[in-house]
């Protein structure tokens, strides 16, 4: 049994993985502020005896360092953040604090309490637009976004830490699963056309809908943080948390459509500015270094959040 203080506990990724790690037998501290977590998120945590919620602001100086002084964690999962590319564009002073300050943070409370290891989410941003593909940790490293940016300096406060942390930054690419909110236009866009179809109102491709993903089952994401923080002999680095498999909008429509056969079919907008046409990780160094590998396709990970709907 391991102690793992989880911040961003009552996010989509967040609340996933301290239900893993109760799941395991793990005992987890949870760290929000619910600005964009949800207290449903922990419905299943809060009914159990080894979770514990802290509502508090992770960004905040001492705040973190005093949790893991009371808590004495094995392992630090650093999930808060400003999630949306977009809000870091219009706040980037936010996302600054958010996104790095909180991680300079979290990373001397580590150093401060002697806690072994420290797994953050970092994302596809921080490689920008490129065309090479697929996406190796390798790639050039050329943010587009002030969240882009924040997410590559985060790691590297982290990675330059020394020898008594283990730091494992994993690159998430695009998401998707329960609890994702679709509230947003800029959210991602299978949660946007799980309500869309849900609601039973045809949903908006922007552009010829032949854009590609790396699309990654938020369960899949879930044991990836959890192996990174608890599995034995483990060596601080980043990888690529992906599928290695590239799956287009229409094929996201399709598979929607199977289930919702009633659904007017979606109608199509010009593409979005700036939007990319294809993205694809490589997996391999994720299989190597922690023995990771994606399991739920997508087809069986959208059958499941029409399920949960
Ligand atoms: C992600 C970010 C986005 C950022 C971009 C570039 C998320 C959710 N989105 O976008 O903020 O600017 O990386 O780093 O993290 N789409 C539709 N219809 C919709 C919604 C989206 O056709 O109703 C299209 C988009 O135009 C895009 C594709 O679906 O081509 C995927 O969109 P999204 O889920 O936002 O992911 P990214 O484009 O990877």
């Amino acid at each position: 049994m391991a102690k793992v203080l989880v911040t961003g506990a009552a996010g989509f990724i967040g609340s996933h993985t301290t239900d893993l790690l109760l799941r395991e037998g793990h005992a987890v501290l949870g760290l929000d502020n619910f600005r964009t977590g949800h207290r449903r998120n922990l419905a299943g945590a809060l009914a159990s005896p080894a979770f514990e919620l802290l509502e508090a602001d992770v960004a905040e100086p001492g705040v973190v360092a005093r949790a893991a002084g009371r808590f004495r964690p094995d392992a630090i999962i650093h999930l808060a953040a400003l999630v949306s590319v977009q809000e870091s564009i219009q706040d980037p002073v936010l996302n600054r604090r958010l996104n790095f300050t909180a991680t300079e943070l979290v990373a001397e409370a580590a150093r401060r309490h002697a806690v072994g290891r420290i797994v953050f989410a970092s994302s596809a941003a921080i490689y920008g637009d490129t065309t090479d593909l697929p996406i190796t940790e390798e790639t050039a490293k050329q943010p587009i976004s002030p969240y882009g940016e924040a997410k590559l300096q985060s790691e590297g406060v982290l990675l330059a830490a020394g020898a008594g942390l283990t730091a494992r930054c994993h690159r998430y690419f695009n998401v998707f699963g329960p609890r994702q909110d679709p509230a947003s236009p800029y959210s991602g866009v299978i949660s946007i056309f799980e309500r869309r179809y849900r609601e039973g109102q045809g949903v908006t491709i922007y552009g010829d809908g032949r854009q590609t993903r790396d699309f990654i089952s938020v369960h899949d994401v879930a044991r990836a943080n959890v192996i990174a923080a608890t599995k034995p002999g483990i060596a601080s680095g980043a990888a690529n948390i992906c599928t290695g498999r590239a799956t287009s909008l229409l094929d996201v429509v399709a598979e929607f459509a199977r289930h919702y056969p009633q659904v007017p079919p979606p109608r199509h907008a010009a593409a979005r500015a700036g939007d990319i046409i294809h993205s694809l990780g490589r997996p391999d160094r994720a299989r190597t270094e922690l023995g990771f590998a994606a399991q739920v396709s997508v087809a069986d990970g959208l059958a499941e959040l029409i399920r949960a709907g």
